[in-house]
Parts: C-alpha cells; structure tokens; sequence
C-alpha cells in the first residue's frame, strides 16, 4: 500500500553534522545523490575515479548548492591498490555514511587490474573492498549507514558462484545482472554480521528503477560504435527516467530515519522500473542465508579485506551452489 504522504527529495531532513562519501558521485545517479546530501548540509565526500570529471562535478554541484561542503577524493574500484590508499588516506574521525553507487554496466569483457572480470571486480569486489577498508571509520561513528546500489535487474541473475569471474563463459548482460545480486547479497550479509557482531551499523540495498545516466554510453561502453549509441540513445529516451527520480532510493535508504537495517528500498511501479522509494521485504535473495555467506568468504580471499565482523550464526550445511562447482579465483 502507497504512504499517504509520498516520500519526496523535499523530504529529506536536515543532514547537518553527517559525513558521506559517495562514490561515483561525479555522474548520474551518484551527483544526485551527494547533491541531494549537500544541500541538506551533509559534508560529502565525492569519491570518484577520474580527477578531471571529479572537479567538473564539483564546479557543477557547487553552482547548484552554492553551500556544499564537498570534497574531492580519487578511488578506482577496478584497482585494489587505489582502494587501499582511499581508505589509508581517510583523516577524519569517522564516516556516517557510505553510498556504494560506483559501477558499470553491460560492458565488453575486460579484467580489472588485479584479474576479476570488470563488472564483478568494480562492482562488487571494489564495493566489498571499500567497505571493509572503511569499516572503522563507519564503526567509530554514532549511527553509521551504508547504502549500496543494487539494480532492479538483480532478479533475472542465475547467480553462478563459479562463474563469478567467467571462468567459464561471458555474457555481458548475465554478468551485469549477477554483478548486482552480489551487491544485494553483500548488504544483507553485512546486516547480519553486524547484527551478530552487536555493533551498530544499518546496510540497505537499493534499486534505482531505469535511469537516465551515462551507464549504458559511458566508460568502456563508449567504444561500441555509432549503432550501439544510437539503439542505447532511442531506448533511454523512450523508458527511462531522470536521474534524480534514480536517486530516490539511494536518498531514502540513505536518510530516512529508524530505517530497518538490512532494508531493500525500490521504486513502487511496475517491475521495480519507476515509481516512488518502497520496502521490498519478500525479494528472495533477502532470505537466503548461504549464498552471501560463501560469497563473503570468496570476497575476503579474493580481495584480501577481512572484515572485523564475526561471520553471523553458520546455517545448517550449505547445499553446493547451484551448478557444483568450484568458487572463482582471480585469472
Ligand atoms: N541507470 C540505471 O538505469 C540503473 C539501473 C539499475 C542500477 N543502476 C546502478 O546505479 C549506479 C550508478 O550508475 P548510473 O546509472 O548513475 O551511471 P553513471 O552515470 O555511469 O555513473 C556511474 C558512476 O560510477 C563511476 N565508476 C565507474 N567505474 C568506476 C571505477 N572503476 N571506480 C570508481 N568509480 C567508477 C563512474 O565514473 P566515470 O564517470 O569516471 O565513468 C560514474 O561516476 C550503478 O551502480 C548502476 O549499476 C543504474
């Protein structure tokens, strides 16, 4: 049932005294985002990979809110490296909030720098990364959140633990979709770890519905030609939306108050695709307890970051995943 009052950007309260890094912030779903928290007096950190577009986004959000607190700092989510010195570089007290909306989508094959397929190694390895390397910081603040950007499309995954990597096979649109399965799987993961570990610290997934971005044009996509641009172009005009309708869910995940840790916020429409923030409690992969525990423990041998979390509770012996096999290592 839809809230009498909708929930509107209008909405969000004051974020004064709040700390946020938001990453891929220079763009799309994310510069709304960290826009939406400056202009409520966050002070918001936009961590993105590329300096040049980073200050180009700064220049434009401080035309919009000529009161932003900002900061500019570099992370390359496809470079454990660049990780490690984001997070060894941190300097303030704390952080309250982390918007894990970095990513991309659909791109040809390619490896990251340290040999993940790119989709899982940004999106999901990067974030994981992140994450545990801010861990700290999120834990030393008195209410820490973090959000982190799933997609809609999550649903259609068939989610493949040893094909994580494509080990075996590459299709960019099953590896995109599996990319944010994994996202999903990693916030309700890192609820109940929190939750088992008695600290305080809210993870919420988000889906943003069809947004108008540079996901499908941008980046390694910008080099499939004049008909991919042309079909992608006719497409996003026709279905989806701005992106400040795409940032929503992230702003609501992201400062509505007393927000249930391990919530899924998505557009209320049509197959999530548009349409105002709502709680999705029934999405499958929210209950399933062994998958996101195997890939956590993947994600940990894979990227080195250990979190300072006891892994929750163990549930009864895990079937093996769906296909069998063996879980992916880094080529
Ligand atoms: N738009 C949609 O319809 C839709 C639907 C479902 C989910 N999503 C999710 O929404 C999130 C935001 O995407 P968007 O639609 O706003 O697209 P976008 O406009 O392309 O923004 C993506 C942002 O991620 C950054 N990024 C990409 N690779 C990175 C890396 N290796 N390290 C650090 N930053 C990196 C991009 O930086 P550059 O500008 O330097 O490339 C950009 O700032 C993504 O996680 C996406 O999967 C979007």
């Amino acid at each position: 049932m839809r809230d009498p009052s909708p929930w509107t950007l209008d909405t969000i309260p004051d974020q004064s005294g709040r700390l946020a890094v938001v990453t891929g912030a220079n763009s799309g779903i994310g510069f709304i985002t960290a826009r939406e928290l400056a202009r409520r007096g966050a002070h918001v950190v936009l961590a993105c990979r590329d300096p040049e577009r980073g200050r180009a986004a700064v220049t434009r959000l401080r035309s919009e809110v000529p009161a932003a607190r900002l900061e500019l700092r570099r992370v390359d989510l496809s470079s454990l490296a660049s990780i490690r010195e984001f997070a060894a570089r941190w300097d303030h007290d704390r952080l309250d909030l982390l918007v894990n909306n970095a990513g991309i989508a659909m791109v040809p094959f390619a490896r990251t720098r340290d040999g993940f397929e790119s989709q899982f190694g940004v999106n999901h390895l990067g974030t994981f990364a992140l994450t545990g390397l801010l861990l700290p910081a999120l834990l030393a603040a008195p209410d820490p959140r973090v959000v982190t950007v799933s997609s809609e499309g999550q649903r259609f995954a068939r989610f493949d633990l040893g094909n994580l990597n494509a080990e075996r096979s590459y299709r960019t649109a099953f590896a995109y979709v599996q990319s944010k399965r994994a996202n999903l799987y990693f916030a309700v993961e890192l609820q109940r770890r929190a939750d088992a570990a008695g600290v305080r610290l809210g993870s919420m997934a988000v889906a943003p519905g069809l947004t108008r971005t540079n996901v499908l044009t941008g980046g390694a996509n910008g080099s499939r030609g004049a008909l991919y641009a042309k079909a992608v172009d006719l497409l996003v005009r026709a279905a989806f939306r701005p992106a400040p309708e795409g940032a929503k869910t992230s702003l609501y995940a992201a400062t509505v108050p007393d927000l249930p840790g391990g919530s899924f916020v998505v557009p209320d429409g049509p197959f999530q695709l548009r349409g105002e923030p709502v709680l999705r409690p029934r999405d499958r992969a929210l209950h399933d307890l062994h998958t996101p525990a195997r890939l956590w423990r993947l994600s940990e041998q894979l990227t080195g970051v250990t979190y300072a979390l006891p892994a929750s509770p163990p549930p009864a012996a895990a079937p093996d995943d769906a296909a069998g096999r063996t879980p992916c290592r880094p080529s």
